[in-house]
């Protein structure tokens, strides 16, 4: 893997949408939107900042088998704090490490306190088997000497 690599490689591949709702926001409202947007996880905001994540876990473990109401439930009440954030200078290496530390599958991207982008432990995957089939790639140009460098 590419040492000098950070999560801005994967934001510029993957884009800097943000799929967020409110604390006020119900459970059932947040598992819609998780349902509309296809992501395991929503950031939760208010006034522009970053106050929590809320994830298909926490709706597993904090919601469903405690029995709670997801339609009265509101997502401040099960939301993960605090939240393991990176920014997009962090080195993909790093988030790896963090992903697997705090077993968290996403990671906000913030910049100057602004959310930037999320990063997921699905796009940390995709990015290593396409930077490891670019260096077999080039490898295989070395060895048969169509390499040009
Ligand atoms: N082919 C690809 O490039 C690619 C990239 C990521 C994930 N996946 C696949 O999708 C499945 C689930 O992925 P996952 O476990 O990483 O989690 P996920 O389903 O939450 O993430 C899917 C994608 O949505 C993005 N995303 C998630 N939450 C977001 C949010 N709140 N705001 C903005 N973007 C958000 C992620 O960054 C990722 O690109 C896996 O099967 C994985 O292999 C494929």
């Amino acid at each position: 893997m590419e040492k000098l690599a950070t999560a801005d490689a994967i934001l510029r591949r993957k884009g800097r949408q943000v799929y967020w709702v409110s604390p006020d926001t119900t459970v059932f409202e947040a598992l819609k939107v998780m349902r509309e947007k296809n992501v395991g996880a929503l950031l939760v905001m208010e006034d522009d900042r970053l106050v929590g994540i809320f994830s298909e876990r926490d709706y597993a473990r904090k919601v469903a088998i405690e029995g709670r109401d997801s339609r009265v439930t509101p997502v401040r009440d099960i939301t993960t704090k605090p939240v393991h954030t990176i920014t997009p200078q962090t080195p993909i290496s790093e988030c790896m490490e963090m992903m697997s530390k705090y077993r968290v599958r996403h990671l906000p991207v913030l910049e100057d306190d602004r959310v930037v982008g999320v990063i997921s432990v699905g796009d940390v995957v995709q990015w290593i088997i396409e930077a490891q089939s670019a260096t077999i790639d080039q490898l295989q140009s070395y060895i048969t000497g169509a390499y040009p460098g």
